[in-house]
């Protein structure tokens, strides 16, 4: 397993519908390996495919003590409304609170290839969400109001005045001392 660089704003893989799996093969479960070790060392909660710079269907999620892939995800069925939180990886230290359906039923396949069925609330509905959004191309701030996203896209940019590029290198999680 390797980890992988994450692609920060700016990136334009963040901002394209990323493309379908279809066929689940040993590159997509090197890729999804690869995905859980960079978002463990990124202390993420979810990261999609397009954060590492693949554009195709393929998302992990670690939330609520439930953790699993989700390739060629869809939401089946959305409830309910939810305002909390978020932040995200590729927009490191900007947050916003976003209104999301509350209950989610998810569908996607697993690393087998094998379609499976995922009823979702609270923080894994929302991370679920999250993922998806990104293989749409969407991200979090793109739902919160048109003020309030100036605000965080003039903060971000203040943050990153000294930076350049969007790629940041991820490093391993220091090991926990007990
Ligand atoms: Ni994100």
């Amino acid at each position: 397993m390797s980890l992988l660089p994450l692609h920060l704003l700016g990136s334009p893989v963040l901002r394209r519908r990323s493309d379908e799996v279809k066929a689940v093969d040993d590159g997509v479960r090197r890729l999804v390996d690869d995905m859980f070790e960079t978002m463990d060392a990124s202390r993420g909660i979810g990261l999609a495919a397009n954060q590492v710079g693949v554009a195709r269907r393929v998302a992990v999620v670690d939330a609520d003590g439930d953790r699993f892939e989700m390739i060629d995800p869809a939401i089946l069925e959305a409830d309910g409304q939810d305002t909390a939180e978020e932040g995200c990886l590729s927009i490191p230290e900007i947050y916003g609170d976003v209104t999301r359906p509350a209950r989610i039923v998810l569908e996607a396949l697993d690393r087998h290839g094998a379609r499976y069925r995922k009823e979702a609330t609270g923080l894994k509905a929302r991370a679920i969400q999250h993922e998806i959004d990104h293989l749409d191309g969407i991200l979090f701030f793109d739902h919160v109001s048109l003020i309030k996203r100036k605000l965080l896209l003039a903060r971000w940019r203040r943050e990153r005045k000294d930076e350049e590029g969007y790629i940041k290198e991820v490093r391993p999680a220091p090991a926990r001392s007990e």
